[in-house]
């Protein structure tokens, strides 16, 4: 009896597991804005999925649209497509199967950094680098999240006396953008394997800290592990609504809610409740704002699309250090493209994809964080989110390079 009850759960846990059988993802190329009115009131009509741009607020004329499709609805998407002639191509065929090549690291250690890792994975291995690396690795509690799980920063750097200048960096403030958490985990064992033998490592970490929270959004992307891979938001709920979560990225206090952002608690770009709803938003806000004085430069880790991008998003208005954080994005992506070839675009959010307000960056950029970039790691859609394991290292070893060329430039402007 016992048994079977507990074969009775597993049964249940099992089948909440979100699959994706059948469903596609379209790449559109919107010519005409009676093809943009096609792809808004499809969205109106039947649940679609963006991938990218992040909604349907954000389609215009000329950017490629690429949309998740569930099976019952691949049909009637396909034949208005050829209906209404709008030039299109069917990214994923089968998105479960994508799903399941992604994992495509056949190692079987517990922890490896070219593997994706669950959060249970990455928060003990915050306290095991912290406890391995006493001399180099300091770790703090900024907060908790909704869910009740610990937001832990590492801060990484000689230690010393006086406080020290800062850079802060972050990843996973999107659920489902799985390479941005590899990449802090990567970003970390570099600074400790390479600090002491590396010339430029060992000079940033002597004069300067990196506070790095590996996850921002730890309970969206422990729901991805267990529930449903192409979750984006938060995991919060809220009297008034049954739909969970607030887009992170849309939550920070930089014309809040204003553009490219939804105030549809069901939305996947939903704003929230007001600025900061999100404890995770306050939390690194609340954190940030405390060492206003010592942080110099704020990175932000998302995917898919390689772009890095600077303030502003709220607005097409450039930013008043516009040249500098051009020329050093500039720079970054050249570096970033001597590796492996990978090319990036740079340039402010709102021209270069598109306006979409309470983006972090935008946020710590007015509060007086100069150099605040927004990296949008591989690929530009074949894997999307989905970007396979075995593309984790020559991504992180590329993203290493614009990020030590932005350091760079940080620690010879101080
Ligand atoms: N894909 C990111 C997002 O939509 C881009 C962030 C750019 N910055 C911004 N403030 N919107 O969240
Ligand atoms: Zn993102």
């Amino acid at each position: 009896m016992k048994v079977l009850l507990l074969l009775g759960f597993v049964a249940v846990a099992l089948a909440e597991v979100t699959r994706f059988d059948g469903e596609k993802v379209y790449r559109l190329r919107p010519k005409t804005d009676e093809h943009v009115a096609i792809i808004k009131e499809l969205a109106g009509n039947i649940e679609v999925d963006f991938w990218s741009p992040e909604g349907a607020e954000q389609v215009v004329v000329s950017t490629e649209v690429d949309i998740h499709v569930d099976a019952a609805h691949t049909d009637i998407v396909s034949t208005l497509l050829q209906q209404s002639e709008m030039e299109h191509e069917v990214l994923v065929e089968d998105l479960q199967a994508y799903v399941e090549d992604q994992l495509d690291n056949q190692e079987t250690k517990a922890y490896n950094y070219m593997k994706y890792n669950s959060w249970d994975k990455i928060e003990a291995w915050i306290s095991s680098m912290a406890s391995s690396n006493p001399s180099l690795i300091s770790t703090q509690v900024i907060g908790t999240t909704f869910e009740g799980r610990a937001m832990t920063v590492m801060k990484i750097g000689k230690q010393s006396s006086s406080t020290k200048p800062a850079i802060f960096l972050d990843c996973g403030i999107h659920a489902r953008e799985w390479i941005s958490p590899a990449f802090c985990q990567w970003f970390v064992k570099e600074a400790v394997e390479t600090y002491g033998s590396d010339a430029q490592m060992t000079s940033l970490l002597d004069q300067m800290d990196i506070i790095v929270l590996p996850v921002f959004n730890i309970d969206g992307y422990a729901y991805t592990w267990s529930n449903n891979r192409m979750w984006r938001k938060t995991r919060s709920r809220r009297s008034g609504s049954s739909c969970i979560g607030t887009d992170p990225n849309r939550n920070f206090d930089a014309g809040w809610c204003t553009t490219g952002a939804s105030s549809n608690p069901c939305s996947d770009t939903y704003c929230g409740s007001k600025p900061e709803s999100e404890v995770e938003v306050k939390a690194v806000a609340d954190y940030i704002r405390r060492n206003l004085s010592t942080i110099k430069a704020y990175l932000t880790v998302h995917s898919y699309s390689q772009l890095l991008l600077f303030p502003y998003s709220y607005s097409y208005q450039l930013a008043a250090h516009h040249s500098e954080l051009l020329q050093v994005a500039e720079g970054a992506a050249e570096a970033l493209r001597s590796l492996y070839g990978t090319r990036y675009t740079s340039g402010p959010g709102a021209a270069t994809i598109y306006p979409a307000a309470g983006g972090s960056d935008d946020w710590a950029y007015d509060l007086g964080v100069k150099y605040s970039y927004t990296f949008e790691l591989r690929d530009t859609g074949r894997y999307g989110f989905l970007l396979p394991e075995s593309q984790i290292k020559p991504t992180c070893e590329e993203t290493m390079l614009a990020v030590k060329y932005i350091t760079a430039h940080v620690l010879e402007n101080l």
